[in-house]
């Protein structure tokens, strides 16, 4: 539509006054939000903007690759960091979720820096770094930035960067609600496995393995979530649903049998949402034989589960994620 046109065109000139002849580095999640605010950036100072795109070990099956695949194609300068051993060993021992959140963003913000390093060199001294966030409307009013709103809570984008982190913010889509970035994001051309893709934390599947996160349990994790998201896909229900995590209980074991024989597995769960805003969700009502095809496959293809369960739980009571 021209209203999305005029605010990308009114965006461009806002940052090239703002940016001038600076340079700007924006950390690329996967998700749609940044993509598009780093899109509309690139527009104004070209290859002035660097993105990062951080691999912390916890993606889902073929991610980084689709990730790197899709952005390659869209930004000139892209730094994909695999900083998975460092994430992952950092985590070793560590089963409470509130700890494994203040790890993952440690070590986000020491890869960041790094990356900040490479980028602005010892400019950092002299003239200002901006750094690109793809903050939305919702957060801004949810971190008390809006007119006349309280502060509910401090969202990660608005109040979390630590204080001697020495950037100017650049943030095109402040006005913007998540269907109107889709619709930038549509009009920009990205491709849509970017505009549409699902929310999916920051910090990955460690959340969604409950206990400690290893590398063999993210690969079994890995496996189970692709054949649920296959299948949902297969099914037509892709935007239908607003998020569907699979959670590994790697702590629980439950009996089985299989054949002639006794197994002594892993369960996982099934979590498919709907929602408008995360702030409040509903279970979603999957068609039974959509969970029949991936409750078989699953325990079919994936050794060590022997038991898929489905979370019927709303938010409120429930979170969307487990952890
Ligand atoms: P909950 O589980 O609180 O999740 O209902 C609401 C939305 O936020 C996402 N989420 C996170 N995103 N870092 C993120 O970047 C996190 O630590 C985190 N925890 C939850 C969740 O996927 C859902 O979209």
């Amino acid at each position: 539509t021209w209203t999305m046109l005029n605010i990308v065109e009114e965006q461009v000139e806002a940052i090239r006054a703002q940016i001038g002849e600076g340079r700007a580095i924006c950390a690329l999640s996967g998700g749609v939000d940044s993509a598009v605010a780093a899109a509309i950036v690139q527009r104004a100072i070209g290859d002035r903007l660097t993105c990062v795109y951080v691999d912390h070990g916890m993606m889902r099956l073929g991610e980084t690759e689709q990730v790197r695949r899709d952005f390659e194609a869209v930004f000139d300068t892209l730094d994909v960091v695999d900083a998975s051993d460092q994430f992952l060993g950092a985590l070793e021992g560590v089963s409470d979720p509130e700890e494994k959140r203040k790890i993952i963003g440690h070590e986000f913000i020491r890869t960041f820096e790094a990356a900040e390093e490479r980028v602005f060199g010892d400019a950092a001294g002299g003239s200002t770094a901006y750094l690109v966030q793809g903050t939305l409307y919702p957060d801004v009013v949810e971190s008390g930035g809006g007119a006349g709103t309280s502060t509910i809570k401090s969202h990660h984008n608005v109040g979390g960067l630590p204080d001697d982190l020495q950037f100017e913010l650049v943030e095109p889509l402040r006005t913007l609600f998540k269907d109107e970035v889709r619709q930038v994001g549509e009009q920009l051309g990205l491709p849509p496995t970017m505009v549409w893709r699902q929310p999916f934390p920051g910090p990955g599947l460690g959340i969604r393995i409950i206990g400690e996160v290893t590398r063999d349990r993210l690969d079994i994790l890995r496996q189970a979530d692709a054949i649920a998201r296959e299948e949902l896909t297969a099914a037509g229900l892709d935007r239908d649903i607003w998020q569907f995590p699979v959670v590994l209980l790697a702590d629980v074991r439950s009996v089985g049998v299989q054949g002639d024989g006794r197994t002594y597995g892993h369960p996982v769960v099934l979590r498919p949402v709907t929602s408008e805003d995360a702030m409040t969700a509903d279970w979603a009502r999957l068609p039974y034989d959509l969970l029949e095809r991936i409750s078989t496959r699953i325990t079919n293809e994936v050794r060590e589960i022997n038991r898929v369960t489905v979370d019927i739980t709303s938010k409120p009571p429930g979170t969307i994620e487990w952890e």
